[in-house]
């Protein structure tokens, strides 16, 4: 009784500290980011650390959400599963450094913030800045929803609706991209960087590895079904 009660309780510490060093290994990886991204002499000032945290948190939440098909494909990878759950953390936090260091800039000014502004005029909707900045709210709810939701107590807590609440991150996906797109061909057009090559590779990677690894899914069902209807017709016929 006591040995099954102390492997349960040491069971418990290794998944901890497994969970922490998965935090510290996807910290290093956000770090390593933001330096790759800050590496450029066309923008500077706060653009450039704003910038930097918004690209960091887009390629960790397409990590987040290619991890899933890739098991699924790949045979033997399955031990990646769990990461999911520190990526998106980190690509929540990520963006919550972006919009800090972005309205630290205007002391959060909420007009500031919602809005935007063409030369004199102030604008709440009808300018490229002002829509990006609302979308990009919209996406932020979404993210922090998501990465709050995600562990083990909301997951008991909240049934078979937790399946549901985590799959919005494809939903966070595409209200980024749209943010995103605002920003790098409409409104702030100044310096891409390399950024822009890391977007289109994930607008093409994350679908694509999602469709893939539905597609394996259903086949893998199907085989399954047929494998099954053959050991059951022969006990069905006389
Ligand atoms: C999930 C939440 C968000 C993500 C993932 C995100 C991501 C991004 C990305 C990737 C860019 C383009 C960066 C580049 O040009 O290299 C960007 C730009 C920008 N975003 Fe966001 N964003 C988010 C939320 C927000 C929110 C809530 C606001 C403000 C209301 C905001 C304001 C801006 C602004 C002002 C820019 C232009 C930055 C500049 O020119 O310095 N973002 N964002």
């Amino acid at each position: 009784m006591n040995t099954a009660r102390i492997s349960v309780t040491e069971a418990k510490r290794s998944g901890q500290v497994r969970t922490l060093l998965r935090h510290l290994a996807v910290i290093g990886v956000m770090i390593l980011l933001v330096l790759l991204f800050r590496w450029r002499r066309d923008i500077n000032g706060v653009h450039l650390w704003n910038r930097a945290f918004a690209d960091a948190s887009v390629v960790l939440l397409s990590i987040t959400l290619i991890i899933g098909p890739v098991v699924r494909l790949v045979p033997g990878v399955g031990p990646l599963l769990p990461w999911r759950r520190e990526f998106g953390i980190w690509c929540t936090l990520a963006a919550v450094m972006h919009v800090a260091i972005y309205a630290s800039s205007f002391k959060f000014d909420l007009k500031r913030f919602f809005g935007g502004s063409l030369g004199q005029t102030f604008h709440w909707l009808d300018n490229p800045w002002a829509i990006g900045n609302w979308i990009g709210t919209v996406a932020l709810v979404y993210a922090v929803v998501i990465a709050a939701t995600s562990n083990d107590v909301f997951e008991r807590y909240l049934g078979r609706g937790w399946k549901h609440l985590q799959q919005q991150s494809y939903t966070l996906f595409i209200l980024t991209a749209i943010h995103t797109a605002i920003f790098l061909y409409a409104a702030a057009t100044f310096g891409k960087g390399i950024f822009t090559a890391f977007f289109w590779i994930a607008l093409v990677l994350v679908p694509g590895i999602q469709f893939a690894g539905y597609v394996a899914t259903v086949r893998r069902h199907r085989l399954r079904r047929r494998a099954s209807l053959k050991t059951v017709r022969p006990a069905l016929t006389p």
